[in-house]
């Protein structure tokens, strides 16, 4: 497998509402009227007006909710980034494995930021934290779906925003085993 697609990725720790990219990834839930964590945040630095974006989303496409694994697009209002891209990553079970949905999270929101001409995009740890995803299984999911999507997106910069620098670390050496095995 080429590994030309690793020019594409890069990773940092830091808060991902100061990312000056076109787009930013938020791991929201079925109702997209914000929550904590990441959801929260972007919410906040975004301002009211991303909450009546995620209604018109509800309204008009969603009714239901927006299922796991789907993804949603709002402007991103007073945050750097133009737009946000809505996502709903699985809650983690044992008993269930749930990994193509959380790929579908990652997959698809590559598709969407290439289709409103995006060339930077950032993603959050979709699952790891309050839904509970084990952060090495979500990073190799992470690795597999960049490897396999992002030659299709060649104009395409991901930034992976990790909240700590043991998440970093610890994508760090996913990402070394996964390039290790795939060159
Ligand atoms: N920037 C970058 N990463 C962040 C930030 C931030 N400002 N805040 C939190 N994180 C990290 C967490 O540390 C974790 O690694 O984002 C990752 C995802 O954690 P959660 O936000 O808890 O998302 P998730 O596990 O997908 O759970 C989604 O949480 O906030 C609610 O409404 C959301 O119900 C949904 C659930």
């Amino acid at each position: 497998m080429s590994t030309a697609w690793t020019n594409q990725l890069n990773w940092m720790t830091g808060d991902i509402t100061r990312l000056e990219v076109d787009a930013i990834v938020n791991a929201a839930n079925h109702s997209l009227m914000g929550g904590g964590g990441v959801d929260g945040a972007i919410h906040r630095a975004a301002g009211p007006e991303l909450l009546e974006a995620c209604k018109k989303v509800r309204r008009e496409h969603w009714p239901d909710g927006l299922p796991d694994g789907e993804v949603a697009l709002t402007p991103g209002f007073s945050l750097p980034a133009r737009y946000v891209i809505h996502t709903v990553g699985p809650v983690y079970a044992k008993t269930k494995d749930k990994s193509h949905l959380l790929a579908n999270c990652y997959r698809k929101s590559l598709a969407l930021a290439a289709d409103h001409g995006c060339t930077s995009l950032a993603f959050p740890a979709i699952s790891t934290g309050i839904y509970g995803y084990p952060f090495e299984a979500a990073a190799r999911i992470v690795c597999n779906v960049m490897a396999e999507n992002l030659p299709n997106y060649p104009e395409l910069q991901v930034t992976l925003c990790f909240f700590s620098d043991a998440d970093a670390r610890a994508f760090q050496a996913v990402f070394d085993e996964v390039t290790r095995t795939t060159e």
